[in-house]
C-alpha cells in the first residue's frame, strides 16, 4: 500500500442561525443545499467537513430571552436544540454543530480580535448612528428611511434605532483596495455573478470603518482587555467558521486540512457580512479568506421573503409530514433555479411529485423491475451485443457523473437534476421503443439486453440521486441488489452482474392524491 492519492478535503458551511427563531423552510433550504454537496463530495471520495450551528449572542437574542421571560443561557439552550433537531428530521449529515456560546468559540473569537488588534486594524472611538437589532447591522444615513409606522427602517425593512456609545472600530476603510484586488484575482469568490457585481460596486463606492464592539448590553463575548465592551455579534458569528476548523490552533491537522473553507453557503440577505467584512477581518488577522461565498435567493410565500417577522413561514414539519422528506428535498432544489428567488407551495410540490417522481423516475423503476420479476427470472438479465440505441442510452448515463460534478461545483442543483431527468426521459422512451413485452415472444435474448441496459441506467441514476433523495435512492438500489454505492462504482467495468438475484420490487414514488379526492 502506498499513500498514493493526495487527500482531497471539502469544507462547506451554512450560516449559523439566530437562536431566537423557530426553524422554517428557508433555514432548511440553505442547510439542504449544503447537505447535498457534502453527501455528493463524500461519495466522490472527498474528506468532507459540513458545518452548521447557532448564533447565540447579541442584542436581539438578549431581548428575545427577556421577552420570553427567560435568561439568555436557558433561552439559547432551548433554541439551539430546535435547530439541532432539524438536522435529524431532514436527514442532514452535518459533521459538527457549533454554538457560539461554547468555550472553543469564545476562545477563537477573542484570538481573532487580538490578531486584528495586533495588526493595528482596531482602534477605540465612539459610535453614533443607526442600528437595526433585527439584522444586527449598522446602517448609514442614506440607507434608512421612514417605515410604514413612522419609525425609521433599514434596507431590509427592519426597524433601526439611534445608537450612541463608546465603541472599538475595525479599520475597514483601509481595506477597500485590497478587497477589490482580491475579488479581481478570485473571480469565483462570490457567486452568482450578479451578487459579485453588487459587492464590487458597494466596495468601490467606499467603505467606512466598522463598529466592532458594543457597550449598551452584556450578552456577548467580552472584548479582550476592555471591560464593558462585548464583541459586535457579526465579528463573533463569522468567526465560527474558523473556530470549527480548529482556530486559533492554525497548525492543527484540522485547520490545515479544512481551512480555507471551500464554500460558505448563505442567503443573499447576509452577503455584505460574508463577502466584505469577513475577508477583510481574515486578511487583517493574517488568515486566508474562504474560497467561495454563494448567496442563494429567497423562498417566497405570498410574494414575500418567508420570515418569522412577516408571519408567513412554511414549516418543514408540515411539508415533510404531508409529502415525505425526499419529495420535499427534491422539490426545494429542483423547483427554483438555485441563486434566484422562487416560490414553493403545496401545488408546486404536488406537480413535481406526480410528474418528475411518480411518472418519470418511479414509473421507470417500477415497470422495468416488475417486468423482470415476472418475465426475467427475478435476476439481473444477461445482456447480449449492444445495439446503437443501447449504447446511446448507456453512454448518456455514463456522462452524468461528470455533468453533475460540474453543475454542483458551481452550485447549480437545478441543472444537475435537470441533466439526470433528461436521461430518465431517454430511458422511458427507450423502453417504449424497444418494447421488451413484445420481444419476450419474438426475441428473448434481445429482451434480456434491453432489460439489462435499462436497469444499468437506473443503477447509475440512483447512485447519483443519493445526495438529493437518500432514502428513496437507497430503496431503488436495494431493489437492484446493489451494495457498493460510492462513485467508484460508476467507473467502467463496474456494472450490474448478470444472474444476481433481485428482491421483489415495490413502488418508491407513489402518486400524491389530495385527501379530498382520495376514494372518489
Ligand atoms: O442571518 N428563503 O441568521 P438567520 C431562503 N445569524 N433562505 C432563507 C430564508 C428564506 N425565506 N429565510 C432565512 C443570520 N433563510 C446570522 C448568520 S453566519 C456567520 C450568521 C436562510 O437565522 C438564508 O440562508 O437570520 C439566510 O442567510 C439564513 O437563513 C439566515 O439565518
Ligand atoms: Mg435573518
Amino acid at each position: 500500500m502506498s499513500d498514493a492519492a493526495p487527500r482531497r478535503a471539502y469544507y462547506v458551511t451554512t450560516p449559523i442561525y439566530y437562536v431566537n427563531d423557530k426553524p422554517h423552510i428557508g433555514h432548511a433550504y440553505t442547510t439542504l443545499a449544503c447537505d447535498v454537496l457534502a453527501r455528493f463530495k463524500r461519495l466522490d471520495g472527498f474528506d468532507v467537513r459540513f458545518q452548521t450551528g447557532t448564533d447565540e449572542h447579541g442584542q436581539k437574542v438578549e431581548k428575545s430571552a427577556k421577552a420570553a421571560g427567560s435568561d439568555p443561557r436557558s433561552f439559547t439552550d432551548a433554541g439551539s436544540q430546535k435547530f439541532c433537531d432539524l438536522l435529524a428530521f431532514m436527514n442532514f449529515t452535518a459533521d459538527d454543530f457549533i454554538r457560539t456560546t461554547e468555550a472553543r468559540h469564545i476562545n477563537s473569537a477573542q484570538a481573532i480580535w487580538r490578531a486584528i488588534a495586533k495588526a493595528g486594524d482596531i482602534y477605540l472611538g465612539h459610535y453614533e448612528g443607526w442600528y437595526a437589532v433585527r439584522d444586527e447591522a449598522f446602517y448609514a444615513e442614506d440607507e434608512v428611511k421612514p417605515g410604514p409606522n413612522g419609525k425609521m427602517v433599514g434596507p431590509s425593512g427592519a426597524e433601526v434605532e439611534w445608537v450612541k456609545e463608546p465603541s472599538y472600530f475595525f479599520r475597514l476603510s483601509a481595506w477597500q483596495d485590497r478587497l477589490l484586488a482580491f475579488y479581481a484575482s478570485h473571480p469565483d469568490f462570490i457567486l452568482p455573478e450578479s451578487r459579485r457585481n453588487e459587492v464590487v460596486s458597494f466596495v468601490k463606492a467606499g467603505l467606512r470603518d466598522l463598529s466592532v464592539s458594543r457597550t449598551s448590553f452584556t450578552w456577548g463575548i467580552p472584548v479582550p482587555d476592555a471591560p464593558g465592551h462585548v464583541m459586535y455579534v457579526w465579528l463573533d458569528a463569522l468567526t465560527n467558521y474558523i473556530t470549527a476548523a480548529g482556530y486559533p490552533d492554525t497548525n492543527s491537522a484540522s485547520f490545515r486540512t479544512y481551512w480555507p473553507a471551500d464554500l460558505h453557503m448563505i442567503g443573499k440577505d447576509i452577503l455584505r457580512f460574508h463577502a466584505v467584512y469577513w475577508p477583510a477581518f481574515l486578511m487583517a488577522a493574517g488568515i486566508a479568506p474562504p474560497r467561495r461565498v454563494f448567496a442563494h435567493g429567497w423562498i417566497l410565500n405570498k410574494g414575500e421573503k418567508m420570515s418569522k417577522s412577516l408571519g408567513n413561514v412554511l414549516s418543514p414539519h408540515e411539508l415533510v409530514n404531508e409529502f415525505g422528506l425526499d419529495a420535499v428535498r427534491y422539490c426545494l432544489l429542483r423547483e427554483v433555479p438555485f441563486g434566484q428567488d422562487g416560490y414553493i407551495g403545496r401545488e408546486t410540490i404536488i406537480a413535481r411529485i406526480n410528474g418528475d417522481l411518480a411518472n418519470d423516475l418511479g414509473n421507470l423503476a417500477q415497470r422495468v423491475l416488475s417486468f423482470i420479476a415476472k418475465n426475467g427470472g427475478a435476476q439481473v438479465p444477461q445482456p447480449g451485443p449492444l445495439s446503437s440505441a443501447d449504447q446511446a442510452l448507456i453512454g448518456a448515463a455514463e456522462k452524468l457523473l461528470d455533468t453533475v460534478r460540474l453543475e454542483l461545483d458551481r452550485q447549480a442543483f437545478h441543472r444537475a437534476l435537470e441533466a439526470v431527468w433528461l436521461v430518465i426521459g431517454d430511458a422511458n422512451r427507450y423502453i417504449d421503443k424497444q418494447a421488451p413485452w413484445t420481444l419476450r415472444k419474438t426475441d428473448p435474448a434481445r429482451m434480456a439486453t434491453v432489460l439489462y441496459v435499462t436497469i444499468e441506467t437506473l443503477r447509475r441514476i440512483a447512485i447519483l440521486l443519493q445526495p438529493f433523495m437518500p432514502s428513496s435512492a437507497a430503496r431503488i438500489l436495494d431493489q437492484l441488489a446493489v451494495s457498493a454505492r460510492d462513485f467508484a462504482v460508476l467507473a467502467p467495468g463496474q456494472g450490474l452482474v448478470a444472474g444476481t438475484p433481485l428482491p421483489p420490487p415495490a413502488g418508491v414514488f407513489p402518486r400524491f392524491v389530495e385527501a379530498a379526492d382520495a376514494g372518489r
